[in-house]
């Protein structure tokens, strides 16, 4: 068994898990084995035993409760990260993860998600690092260590193959043992290796005939037993189906409770010899283990001792998002803009700014910097006009912009018991997760109560999501007084992500406020497996002439020296619970931006997507820059960016192109299976194994300054790559080397991600890249003996900017 050797402190740990473990009875170590809630394990004050807290996620961290009340520092998406290239950065986004974990009192984090952009449809593709299993390996390593280096836990997810949404619960994923181990094993196998995580979390899916959270072969014999992981395996969110298989298939803890597979049915299973204590006490002692790391069990000693050093959120967030931003396009040095230039800033989006995408990533920050804001602060008093342009939310969306809502929760009586803040105008109190002072027992109503202020005169649509007794009352007059059926979907999320119900159209007036209620009748649920009170206020302004609005904003593009377009995907686009139709920018955002391009030759567009979207009119604009999801502090960043403060830093982590010339795009099952037959050659390798040419290639970003790349060589285990900056200012360059075979032969890529490293350098500067080359990346896994094979042979090192712009080459016969 492989795995980190053990220090004397881990040694003394483990006697004290030991010993606490020998303490406990069959019914409270399957207990333990259960959430209590939401988001918790049960406390075992006998053993001197906090309840263990764990909570999402990947860019932030919400605490226990779905509410803006306790706000958290929101970072750039996992996208964003990996653009980066640097998992220096993605350490120290870790760190202040664990910060803001310790400050709401949680042990654990639901991070990060290291599943691969398979298709581009993916939903929760911006949720995930890259379409590289190497690159998704080192971000994900950087992240953990990060965390854990702040005393506090992770769970990598989702193990695995979780790569899109459609019937995310049943889906039965097909995947041959070397797609597995050469793609989607290989994150999770690096970052067990390379930072030993705490923790890990089962997926929904099926992969190969077997449940996640019943695979013994994956996770007893590979995770556990090739790898050496001695964390604590956490099912998915109500993943868990039975509790003899959970348990055999290496299953720890049961999440959320209070009504889980494991507790007294588990006691039960012991008890009907179903199960050997001795299993149920492997699994405990992997909670307790976790416990002991982060400091839970009393007696144990922290994994972490001295806490590193305070970080600054609103810091760390910008910097990330400016390092993250990817310069696809510069035609004619169009950025950084001109000083003394006026701009036409244009886009829904750069008013109305989308930072995070939607489910369970969702954080509620404390504050958030749009486009506008950023920079209208950045520039001189009066640079700046704006235009909305387009509306890319072509459906009702979540009440935010202008509303003041809280919830006012009332007994039977109609009595008050409580209140909170209704962040989006949504309630999402799972569990015991309830305003002070209402419990389940009392809560008979909420009523979300408030005033909202349209920006625009017209009519205005409201709708509800969610389901049962609902009365919603818009300025005075009551719209609707009836139950709202369940459209039927198997998720139970669909409350989260299902689509709101068009109820009222009101006639408003621009800055004229209106009260605004929706009360929700409470009903008991006694056969659901977590009573969850989930419903939201939904809104659509009135829609304008969309010919109107791209004629107000090309007015705007004419009269300034540059317009700076703003497009997005909206949160029914990009989220969790389903996957993407199409990759277009809903609305009309495509005409805006080729009437704004034919009115001001200045035209730069910022796409704010967390994942791939088509750019049709890419040639006929000066300078594209992605910006992800770009976290809160995204429009400070931006002017960062765009004034030349800053270099824009990203490089694609994936692939950019259209869903017609995208070589893998399947996501939707036949008869619950989805069979990964294009097997290894996803992203990259398979658009190279096509012969397709992206919009834009793997590893692709400009800066503000230019590289040559002067010489390579390699002793056979490194390689030293030296480039010059060209330009006249300093810069950052990510130096990539690519591994092709001599010979690739049917199966194997024509090339792939060996390494990289970034390098900074001033102007005429020569900077020397010095990359170590794992040996995995000559190994292929051979099905035939199932073992990894060290394929011998001529291979040259490729150096260069991007997997299609490689500068200079080395080869070595290994
Ligand atoms: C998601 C997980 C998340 C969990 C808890 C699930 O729906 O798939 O990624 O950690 O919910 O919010």
């Amino acid at each position: 068994m492989a795995g980190p050797q053990r220090t004397p402190a881990d040694e003394a740990r483990e006697a004290v898990v030991e010993s606490a473990l020998g303490k406990l009875d069959v019914d409270t170590k399957t207990r333990l084995l259960a959430g209590q809630d939401m988001w918790s394990l049960p406390a075992l004050p006998e053993i001197g035993l906090d309840s263990l807290v764990m909570s999402d996620g990947p860019i932030g961290v919400r605490g226990v409760r779905w509410s803006a009340d306790d706000p958290s520092v929101a970072l750039p998406s996992p996208t964003a990260l990996a653009a980066t290239w640097d998992p220096e950065l993605a350490r120290r986004a870790g760190v202040l993860l664990a910060q803001e974990a310790r400050r709401k009192g949680v042990h654990v984090l639901l991070a990060p998600t290291v599943n691969l952009h398979r298709s581009p449809l993916g939903g929760r593709h911006f949720e995930a690092y890259s379409e590289d299993p190497y690159l998704t390996g080192r971000i994900g390593t950087g992240y953990v260590q990060g965390v854990q280096s702040g005393g506090v836990g992770t769970t990598v997810k989702h193990f695995v193959a979780n790569d899109a949404e459609t019937d995310r619960f049943t889906v039965d994923n097909r995947v041959s043992e070397r797609a597995l181990r050469e793609l989607y094993l290989a994150p999770f196998e690096a970052i067990v290796e390379n930072a030993h995580p705490w923790g890990i979390m089962t997926a929904y899916n099926t992969v190969n005939g077997t449940t996640m959270t019943e695979h013994h072969y994956l996770v007893n014999e590979v995770l556990r037993g090739e790898w050496g992981f001695d964390g604590c395996n956490v099912s998915d969110w109500f993943a868990a189906r039975d509790t003899v298989g959970a348990l055999q298939g290496g299953l720890d803890v049961a999440m959320p409770g209070p009504r889980t597979v494991f507790g007294e049915a588990l006691a039960q299973a012991v008890r009907d010899g179903k199960v050997t204590e001795a299993a149920v006490d492997d699994a405990v002692r992997r909670v307790l283990r976790l416990a002991a790391r982060t400091g839970a069990l009393a007696g144990a000693e922290p994994a972490v001792t001295e806490l590193p050093g305070a970080v600054d959120g609103e810091a760390l967030a910008r910097e990330i998002a400016r390092r993250s931003f990817v310069l696809v396009r510069n035609d004619s040095a169009a950025l950084p803009l001109k000083p003394g230039r006026t701009v036409a800033l244009i886009g829904a989006a750069a008013r109305d700014a989308r930072v995070l995408g939607g489910g369970s990533a969702t954080v509620f920050p404390a504050r958030i910097v749009s486009p506008l804001d950023g920079l209208t602060a950045a520039l001189p008093e009066g640079a700046v006009r704006y235009a909305v342009g387009a509306d890319p939310a072509t459906e009702l969306a979540v009440a935010d912009q202008g509303f003041t809502l809280r919830a006012v929760c009332r007994d039977a009586n109609g009595e008050v018991i409580g209140t909170a803040s209704a962040p989006n105008g949504q309630i999402q109190w799972l569990g015991s997760d309830l305003p002070d002072g209402v419990t389940r027992e009392t809560l008979h109503s909420v009523e979300l109560t408030g005033v909202f202020t349209p920006r625009e005169s017209g009519p205005h649509t409201f709708g509800i999501r969610g389901t049962g007794g609902f009365t919603l009352r818009v300025a005075g007059t009551t719209y609707f007084d009836g139950v709202q059926p369940p459209a039927g979907d198997s998720d139970p999320f669909e409350a989260f992500f299902g689509t709101p119900v068009e109820r009222a159209q009101a006639e408003l007036t621009a800055g004229e406020p209106v009260e605004v209620s929706l009360t929700h009748l409470v009903e008991r649920q006694e056969a659901a497996p977590l009573s969850a009170v989930l419903f939201a206020l939904a809104h659509q302004a009135p829609r304008r002439d969309p010919d109107e609005l791209i004629a107000e904003a090309v007015e705007a593009a004419r009269a300034a020296d540059t317009a700076v377009v703003v497009v997005a995907t909206t949160e029914r686009v990009e989220s969790e619970g389903f996957d993407r139709k199409d990759l277009a920018l809903p609305g009309r955002q495509d005409d805006l931006v080729r009437a704004v391009a034919e009115a001001n030759p200045h035209t730069v567009v910022v796409v704010n997507s967390g994942s791939p979207v088509e750019l049709p009119w890419r040639e006929e604009v000066a300078a594209v820059l992605l910006s992800w999801f770009p976290g809160q502090e995204g429009g400070a960043a931006l002017a960062d960016v765009l004034t030349g403060a800053y270099e824009p830093g990203g490089r694609l982590p994936t692939t950019w192109g259209s869903l017609q010339d995208a070589p893998v795009t399947r996501v939707v099952p036949t008869e619950g299976r989805l069979d990964y037959d294009e097997d290894v050659f996803i992203g990259y390798r398979a658009w190279e194994k096509e012969g397709r040419t992206p919009a834009y290639p793997f590893g692709h970003g400009l800066g503000y300054t230019d590289w040559t790349y002067e010489s390579a060589e390699t002793d056979g285990t490194t390689v030293t790559v030296r480039v010059r900056n060209t330009g006249t200012r300093a810069g950052r360059e990510v130096v990539q080397l690519y591994l092709a075979p001599t010979e690739p032969g049917a199966g194997r890529p024509a090339r792939w991600l060996a390494g990289f490293a970034g390098v900074e350098a001033g102007p005429g500067e020569v900077a020397e890249a010095v990359v170590e080359l794992p040996r995995r990346a000559f190994e292929i896994w051979d099905e035939t003996t199932n073992s990894w094979s060290f394929v011998k042979g001529s291979y040259e090192i490729q150096a260069g900017r991007s997997i299609a712009d490689r500068r200079i080459a080395v080869t070595i016969n290994v």
